[in-house]
């Protein structure tokens, strides 16, 4: 039997050997871009990756040895509902023992994003992931004859809490209303721009005072 898979969030450490992960032959031949990353642009992109609040990258060990990685990319629909976009790489040596299976289930409790969509996808030659994510619960969608297939784990009941999906709601009617309200701003300093920043002092003279109070409910 193999060992149970610790998880761990990754480490700007991690990056140099993920990258030879992710340039080995099968990774590539895996991967929706096949062609090799250069170290500098990889360094790169996974400083920003670990600094990216939508994405997580988790290291699954076995046995205290780095043995995979698993992805997850929340991708935020304006005005619609999230999916979470999910990968996994094993260490090229800890292929082909069934690690994967047992790496992906410890690591599906771990995502971060809750109550979401979970999308993975996989090309339709890739007989290992489509197996193990179809034993985690995934299914495929229509097939539509290319060579990705996507497949999708919805969120359980208990998952999905309807406060996340009403704050999600929230968040996207916010995020246009900020918008509304940035229109008025521009035609009031377009039009009357001494009346506008007035009304601007006193609506951060107020907002100032809300601060103060909050601070008092942390002290
Ligand atoms: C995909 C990957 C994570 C699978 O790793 P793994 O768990 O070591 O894979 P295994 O070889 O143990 O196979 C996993 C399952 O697929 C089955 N499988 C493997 N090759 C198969 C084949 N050619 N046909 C049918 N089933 C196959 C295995 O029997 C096993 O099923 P089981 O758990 O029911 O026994 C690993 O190969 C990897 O990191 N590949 C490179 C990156 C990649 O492809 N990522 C996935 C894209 S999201």
């Amino acid at each position: 039997m193999s060992p149970a898979p610790r998880l761990r969030a990754a480490t700007l450490g991690d990056g140099p050997v993920l990258l030879d992960w992710r340039n080995d032959p099968l990774t590539r031949a895996a991967s929706l871009d096949p062609r090799p990353i250069g170290r500098g642009a990889h360094l790169s992109w996974f400083a920003a990756a670990l600094a990216d609040p939508a994405r997580q990258i988790l290291i699954a060990e076995l046995a205290g040895d780095p043995a995979g990685m698993v992805r997850f990319d929340l991708e935020k629909a304006r005005g619609g509902p999230c999916t979470v976009w999910v990968s996994i790489m094993l260490a090229p040596r800890a292929r082909g023992f069934g690690h994967g299976g047992p790496i992906l289930a410890a690591a599906m409790p771990a995502c971060r994003f809750r109550g979401k969509p979970l999308r993975a996808r996989i090309r339709r030659g890739n007989a290992a992931s489509l197996s193990l994510f179809r034993a985690a619960g995934f299914e495929a969608g229509p097939d539509d004859g290319t060579d990705i297939l996507t497949l999708t784990k919805e969120p359980t009941m208990t998952e999905t809490s309807k406060y996340d999906a009403i704050i999600d709601e929230i968040e996207a009617v916010r995020s246009r209303n900020n918008k509304n309200w940035m229109d008025i701003l521009r035609l009031a300093f377009r039009h009357s721009p001494q009346d506008a920043a007035a009304i601007l002092r006193e609506i951060y003279k107020e907002d100032k005072a809300i601060s103060d109070l909050a601070a008092k409910l942390t002290e």
